[in-house]
Formats: C-alpha cells, structure tokens, sequence
C-alpha cells in the first residue's frame, strides 16, 4: 500500500502563527497533535486542523465528501464532519466537528488494571460498531483515497484485493523477510490460499487506523466519537478494523502480546469462533502491508515497526490456527 503521511512537525512557526491569526486563534488553543495535523478549539462545536503543505488537498475533499455521506445515527459513537478546508499560506486550514473528551489514549494511560478491564471490550465494541455506519454512495474502489484506480471494485473481490497488495508487498521485501520470518514462503502461501475465499459481504466501512489515539472517551468505558478517517480507510470486511484494532490498542509496550492475544478471545466472544481464523490472517496481512511503512533511511531490519511485523510474522501459534504446516 503506497501510504505516504504528512507531517505534522513540517509546520512553520511562522505559518503557524499566521493561520492561527486568521481564525483569530493563539497557540494556546491547542488541543492535540497527530501524525499528520495540529488540532486546536476554534469554538464549543468546532476544532481547527492544520496541515503541512497543501498537497493533500484532494484527499481532504475525498474525505469531506465521505463524511458529508455518513450517517452514524444507529450507532453509540459519533463521526467527524468536515465543514471547510482552506489554503492559508503553505498550510491547510480545516474546521471540523468538535468532540468532547479527551482521546483514549490519555485516558488508557492513567487507567487502573480494573479500569483497563472495561475499557477493552468497550473498545472493541467500538470498532465492531462501525459496520453499521451506513454510506450514502456506493463506493468504486477498495481504498477511499485512491487517484490512480488501484483499488478498483471491478477487479475483484475485497479479499482478492488485500491478497494482491499483501503478495505485492511481500515481494518488494522478500530478502529482508526471508531471512527474519521463519518458514515465510510457506506462511505466505497460507496466507495466499485464505485470501482466495472470495468475500462476500457488504462493503463495509473500514476505518483502517483505529487505535486509542483516533477515539475521543469522556470515561473511559463511554467512548464519544472516532475520528481521523483517511489514509487507511476502505470498504470490505469489517473484521479487518477488528484485527487491525486488537494490535494497535498496545503495539510497542512491554505486555503487547499478551495483550493483543486477551483482545483476539474478547473479540472472537464477540464475533463468533469462525472469526478467528479472519482476525489472525488480517492481522498477519497487516504486518506485511505495514512493514516498511515508517522505514527511514536505514535499513529495514533496524526499523523499528519493521521489528513489530516481523515478531508478529513469527507467532507460529497463530499459524498453526491458520493451518500453515
Ligand atoms: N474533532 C475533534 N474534537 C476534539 N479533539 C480532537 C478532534 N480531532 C482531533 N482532536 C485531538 O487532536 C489529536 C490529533 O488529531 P487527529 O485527527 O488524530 O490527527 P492526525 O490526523 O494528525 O492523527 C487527537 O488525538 C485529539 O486529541
Ligand atoms: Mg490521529
């Protein structure tokens, strides 16, 4: 998956201090910083967002009319709005929805263990809840932001299209996984036969990065919204956000696999012991997608995200779900 992201850190002081001035903002304001934007309070309803540079442009209109096209009235968690994006100097000013509350991650951080007990199967019910987000057009590719038709629905199914990016990505890599990943070729191959089941379901909506720092909670067991849709978001099988969520509740801390393995039962409770063997070959797919996602100039095997891919790739007890011999 081509995925470039912004940076956040690109921005000037003094562009800064110019787009603020221009919704009669200081830096004061602030309310968080992710990968890609500042977010300050412009008022009680609205946040500002700024990004670097003007090149996402596009996807932020992609993005505004996605979200003009959401209805979350059936579910418990709300969903942004964009209501404007505007060029200010070399920098994209958009005014979206404000939510109300602090975004999980803050919360998780201060979280008793009792506490953390009923925050993950309420996070999880979450991003299960998204597939009853309901859209207002009938999506033609795969990936929301997709210029170059990549992702095209015509060309298959959901499950054939993660293959192809996941043996396209394997590829790009395949010196590097080879020597890290025990027995890859014969996981890739698993992992190849599992995507052919065409899927058959609706097109859900797939946030892509739902992590603790993407929710807004006023407690936290009662989360309020989800935000940061975009870069990773599709349409397909809503047990891939479920995956992806079990891995990026706590990706680098000491206890991740232990935790991760406590969120695939909570999740498989949820979804049915069939969906085990879904949330094992996403999670695995997504470690092969992301691979060299944040990869610098060094070389992969010194990267850190690398090394998460590459430790998940070697759980051979998931494999062994799988059916890889
Ligand atoms: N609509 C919003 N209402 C309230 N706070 C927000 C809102 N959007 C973002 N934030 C705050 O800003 C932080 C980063 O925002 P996010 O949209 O995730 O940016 P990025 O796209 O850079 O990841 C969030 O973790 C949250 O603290
Ligand atoms: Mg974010």
């Amino acid at each position: 998956m081509a995925i470039e992201r912004a940076n956040a850190a690109g921005i000037g002081e003094d562009e800064r201090k110019l787009a603020l001035n221009h919704y009669d903002l200081n830096s004061r304001s602030l309310l968080g910083k992710g990968t890609e934007a500042e977010v300050y309070a412009l008022s009680e309803d609205l946040v500002l967002k700024l990004y670097a540079g003007t090149n996402r442009l596009g996807k932020l209109e992609i993005l505004k009319k996605f979200y003009d096209g959401l209805d979350d009235s059936a579910l418990s968690v709300r969903v942004p709005r964009i209501y404007s994006i505007e060029p200010v100097e070399n920098l994209l000013c958009v005014t979206e929805r404000r939510f109300h509350g602090m975004p999980l991650e803050s919360l998780i951080a201060k979280a008793s263990d009792q506490q953390l007990n009923a925050i993950r199967p309420e996070y999880l019910r979450g991003v299960s809840e998204l597939a009853n987000l309901s859209v207002s057009y009938n999506p033609r590719t795969f990936l929301l932001f997709d210029e170059v038709g990549k992702s095209d629905i015509q060309t298959g199914d959901f499950h054939h299209f993660i293959r192809r990016m996941v043996l396209d990505k394997a590829e790009s890599n395949k010196d590097t996984l080879s020597s890290t990943v025990k027995h890859f070729s014969r996981k890739l191959a698993t992992l190849e036969s599992l995507l052919d089941e065409p899927y058959v379901g609706n097109l859900f909506v797939i946030h892509g990065d739902y992590f603790p720092g993407n929710i807004i909670a006023r407690d936290p067991d009662r989360l309020e919204a989800v935000i940061d849709f975009g870069s990773f978001t599709m349409f397909g099988n809503p047990l891939y956000d479920v995956a992806t969520a079990c891995s990026f509740f706590d990706m680098y801390g000491p206890r991740r696999d232990v935790i991760r393995d406590e969120l695939i039962e909570t999740a498989v409770s949820l979804h049915g012991e069939p969906s085990r063997k879904w949330l094992l070959a996403f999670m695995s797919s997504y470690a092969l997608l992301s691979c060299d996602l944040y990869a610098g100039n060094e070389p992969l095997i010194e990267n850190g995200h690398y090394a998460w891919a590459r430790d998940l790739l070697n759980r051979d007890d998931y494999w062994k779900i799988l059916g890889c011999k």
